[in-house]
């Protein structure tokens, strides 16, 4: 894994650059990385904020042999990683929100979108794009942003050095996704639920397309789906939605 690393100053979205790129080819373990994100993607079509110089914006292009209903676990094993690399460099336990923000206090710290190409029902490239909030000064996020994303340094008050942050998220990642080809998602999935923090409560999900369901979160499954069971005690799988409240 990053192997090749495509620098860009200043750019878009890494993410639309690592699915051009895995588009024509690139090979499995490129990183697409910039130091000032202009136009970041967010998942469920939202819009993602990077602050120059303060951030990291980045994606990576995998190419597992893997069917297409699987790739969800990748993104929870992205979680993992990314909590895993906050704690060791800042010493903060992050928990994650299904399926895959990092919050602390509440507060989002990374956000993580997984997007697909594929040939029929398997995996051609998963491009997996990681927007971590490094050194960004609480001052520097407006106000709608303020009340529901924070920085590390906002914080811990302190500084981090963003290329060690990469490398450190590199090698955790790879190591996780090393256990995950070998071993499958059952070496992963008890990391993520040590760090869940919706599960066994109340929660209301707002899918794709707005509409809201309500229930209790009784897990995820072994394909990384979250198990929501209805007030009647109807079981709904949720396969991609943002949950609202807790
Ligand atoms: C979300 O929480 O909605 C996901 C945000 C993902 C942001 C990252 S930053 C690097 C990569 N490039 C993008 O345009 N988006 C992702």
């Amino acid at each position: 894994l990053g192997r090749k690393i495509c620098f860009y100053e200043s750019m878009g979205s890494t993410q639309k650059e690592a699915l051009r790129l895995a588009d024509e080819g690139a090979a499995d373990g490129t990183v697409v990385l910039t130091n000032e994100q202009t136009n970041g993607r967010g998942r469920l079509g939202h819009t993602w904020q990077s602050y120059r110089g303060t951030n990291i914006a980045m994606s990576l292009i995998l190419r597992p042999d893997l069917p297409i209903e699987k790739t969800p676990q990748l993104t929870l094993l992205t979680a993992v990683a990314a909590a895993d690399t906050i704690e060791n460099e800042t010493g903060l336990s992050c928990g994650i929100k299904w399926p895959n923000d990092i919050l602390f206090d509440g507060k989002k710290l990374v956000g993580i979108l997984t997007e697909l190409q594929a040939e029929a029902t398997y995996v051609k490239a998963v491009i997996i794009g990681i927007g971590f909030n490094v050194n960004t000064e609480s001052s520097a996020f407006p106000e709608p942003i303020k009340s529901v994303a924070a920085s590390l340094r906002s914080i811990t008050g302190k500084q981090y050095e963003l290329a060690s942050f990469v490398q450190s998220f590199l090698a955790k990642f790879e190591f996780l996704y090393e256990l995950y080809l070998h071993n499958g998602f059952k070496s992963i999935r008890p990391l993520w639920e040590q760090r869940a923090l919706n599960l066994g409560k109340q929660i209301k999900v707002r899918q794709p397309g707005g509409r809201i369901l309500e229930g209790f979160a009784r897990g995820i499954n072994d394909d990384g789906v979250l198990l929501l069971e209805k007030a009647d005690g109807t079981p709904v799988r949720v396969y991609s939605a943002d949950i609202e409240w807790e």
